[in-house]
């Protein structure tokens, strides 16, 4: 709980029982932050929950309640995890995407004008560039959301910007590229139900819980056939936010980043680090191409680092297997 000696270092995390909310609040208390943590659990768990840190189970589009939790804590900054995310599910149900991602954050955003907390950092993602003109990507490549999901996120984007200059709450935006791994020293991890994600798909199969895994497209022009993604280990999209929160507060101005390694690799090389890390067979099948996946997603990151002295530590391939596969084979 945030007490006289803690003043002035709460952070309010929105879906700190997720998978990057649950590794951000274990960085905050490592920096001698205080998270707070508003979630739903409605892809959240509560095993994720770090212990003695407060949590509230609640809705973030519930601008009341949220008024009254920035308050009694004295908030001194918002980092808004809590989203829809899954491409494929916005595209079935783009009302329920809009619905939690867009309408609930504009009760957010009044919570905090109301309450008068004027510094948040928003998870936003590559998915809002679309199909890729060139690569790698950077901050100024033209938006062109290919899903509901990416609109949701490029809709908020903009109104922060708009609610920047008409109420002064100022933000970052951090665009993630494919968040991977698991903490390399406390019980957390990824995982969802059902399994979507290529990582935690693969160490199914090498645990046998599945019989193989799908590769979506071998005839996409890349250099092996497969997808080529930019993989950051999620601790690393932690420390970048964390440098994010500090100069936030010390007053540096409203900013968009790309949060990646600017170093792609393709599925079928992540299936070998696979394969290497846990000296298991990693059987795959060949799938149809899923519609709206770019060829090549990767980020041109230099922004990030020249701003904020952000540099990946944990990033490279095996590093992100080798965490992910610890996590996992836990059970
Ligand atoms: N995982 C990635 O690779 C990736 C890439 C780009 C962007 N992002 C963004 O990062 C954020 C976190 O993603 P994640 O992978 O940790 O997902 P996640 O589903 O594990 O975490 C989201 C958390 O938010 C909570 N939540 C959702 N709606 C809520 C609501 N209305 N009220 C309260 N809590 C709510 C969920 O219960 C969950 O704990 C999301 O905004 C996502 O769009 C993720």
């Amino acid at each position: 709980m945030t007490n006289g000696r803690n003043e002035g270092r709460a952070v309010l995390v929105l879906g700190g029982a997720g998978y990057i909310g649950s590794h951000m609040v274990a960085s905050l208390v490592d920096a001698g932050w205080v998270p707070v943590v508003l979630d739903n659990l409605a892809t959240g768990h509560r095993d994720l929950l770090h212990p003695g840190v407060a949590f509230v189970e609640g809705d973030f589009g519930d601008r009341r309640m949220v008024v009254a939790l920035l308050k009694k804590h004295r908030v001194q900054a918002v980092m808004h995890f809590a989203a829809s995310s899954l491409v494929g599910e916005s595209v079935q149900y783009p009302l329920v995407y809009y619905r939690n991602n867009v309408s609930k954050t504009i009760e957010l955003l009044d919570a905090m004008r109301e309450a008068g907390v004027r510094n948040l950092i928003f998870s936003s993602t590559a998915a809002v560039y679309g199909q890729p003109e060139s690569v790698p990507i950077t901050e100024a490549h033209s938006l062109h959301p290919t899903s509901p999901y990416g609109s949701t996120k490029a809709v908020i984007e903009r109104l922060l910007t708009e609610v920047e200059a008409a109420h002064g709450l100022r933000h970052m935006s951090l665009r993630y590229f494919n968040a991977a791994g698991a903490h390399p020293d406390r019980p957390i991890g990824e995982r969802h139900d059902p399994e979507t994600h290529l990582i935690p798909s693969l160490m199914q199969v090498a645990l046998g819980q599945r019989p193989g895994a799908e590769v979506f497209g071998l005839d996409w022009p890349t250099p092996d056939g497969s997808c080529v993604r930019d993989y950051v280990h999620v601790c690393d999209l932690a420390s970048a936010h964390l440098l994010a929160l500090e100069a936030l507060l010390a007053g540096a101005p409203s900013a968009i980043y790309n949060v990646g390694t600017g170093v792609g690799c393709s599925v079928l090389e992540v299936i070998d680090s696979v394969r290497r890390v846990t000296g298991l067979p990693v059987p795959f099948v060949p799938a149809a191409r899923r519609p709206g996946d770019p060829a090549v997603l990767v980020a041109d990151a230099d922004r990030i680092g020249r701003a904020l002295g952000w540099r990946p530590e944990l990033s490279d391939l095996d590093t992100i297997v080798e965490t992910a596969w610890a996590w996992h084979r836990r059970g």
